[in-house]
């Protein structure tokens, strides 16, 4: 069996599995930051990607899952409880997928979230989030149920043999895999056997709320986009100017290109390029035949990071403006850069 683990340098964990004999593989919990890496060792191994599961909705990243269907065209697998409207296999408890001459145990394992599953594969077990090395996922997210988690722990993951390996979907200290026997012994949520004090002790976790809690939810169960992604989008769209070139194009004063601010008004009456325009973002689609009767200018946009103004740009090409570059630094590298300021 081909196993390679992957970390995201932020706790979050994530595998391919693969058929020696067919080259047929699977990601679990893949991470849309590790795309490109999955699709560098798929191709490096001869691999095929056949199945790109997800053990649950993840409140803490963004799933690859539909970044690599893209790529790969394999079905997005998850329970059937699963709300992304990516999921094209939904899987229940005692499902089996074959990838190869392997055969992947699908165990519904809710608590952590109500559609978390646990895959099982020859010595191994993938838990997600519902049993991590030496502790648990937590049960107070959306979903979440303290209760459902116990017999998940107990009754379904603790009843596969002691030995079976455990890779969880994080871990916070780079520690790579354990046993479900280690765990029975010193796992101390496993040492609360009893129903009604395991309970209590997950209702008294008091933990704060993951980092991207609700982007994460929404781009996750929605299937929406990160706002990294809309940003990533609409700058592989278009092209940027530098500072000095803008500096350069200043300074010939040959009043052929229009320099577009897209702050609100008070950022743009607080200093602005000489000459700028100011239309702001909000404003774009509904004032643009009045602000730029031509559509063949060349237009600069200038916000105040660069991360407006890249969306504005992209928003203008679309509106058929062909010309149209974003500054790269915003006004504040402008500023930095001792650029002058009207
Ligand atoms: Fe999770």
């Amino acid at each position: 069996m081909f196993f390679e683990a992957f970390h995201d340098g932020e706790g979050c964990k994530s595998y391919i599995v693969g058929c020696e004999g067919s080259r047929a593989a699977v990601v679990i919990d893949p991470a849309l930051d590790l795309v490109d890496r999955y699709i560098g060792e798929l191709n490096r191994q001869g691999m095929r990607l056949r199945y790109i599961i997800d053990t649950h909705t993840h409140a803490d990243h963004f799933s690859g899952a539909h970044a690599l269907r893209e790529e790969f065209g394999a079905p997005i697998v998850m329970h059937r409880f699963s709300p992304s409207p990516w999921v094209t296999l939904h899987v229940e408890d005692g499902h089996s997928l074959p990838p190869g001459t392997l055969r992947l145990g699908i165990l519904h394992t809710p608590g952590h979230t109500r559609d978390s599953i646990a895959v099982h594969v020859e010595d191994r077990v993938f838990t997600g989030d519902t049993l991590l090395i030496g502790g648990t996922g937590r049960s107070d997210l959306p979903s979440g149920d303290p209760d459902q988690l116990f017999d998940s722990l107990f009754a379904k993951l603790l009843a596969l043999p002691d030995e079976t390996l455990v890779f969880p979907a994080h871990d916070y200290k780079g520690r790579e895999s354990t046993t479900l026997g280690d765990e029975r012994r010193s796992n101390p949520r496993l040492a609360k056997t009893e129903r009604g004090e395991f309970v209590a002790l997950m209702n008294n976790l008091n933990l704060s709320a993951p980092t991207h809690l609700t982007e994460a939810l929404r781009t996750n169960m929605s299937g929406g986009k990160t706002v990294r992604q809309l940003l990533a989008e609409a700058g592989a769209h278009i092209p940027f100017m530098a500072m000095d070139q803008l500096r350069h194009r200043l300074a010939a004063r040959a009043n052929d290109f229009i320099v577009l601010d897209v702050r609100e008004r008070d950022a743009f009456a607080a200093g602005h390029i000489p000459g700028a325009v100011h239309l702001p973002r909000g404003q774009l689609e509904l004032r643009v035949n009045e602000v730029l009767p031509d559509p063949s200018v060349e237009i600069l946009t200038i916000c105040e990071f660069g991360k407006i103004s890249t969306l504005a740009a992209a928003t203008l090409q679309e509106l058929g403006f062909q010309r149209t570059a974003a500054l790269d630094g915003g006004m504040s590298g402008w500023r930095e850069s001792g650029g002058e300021i009207e």
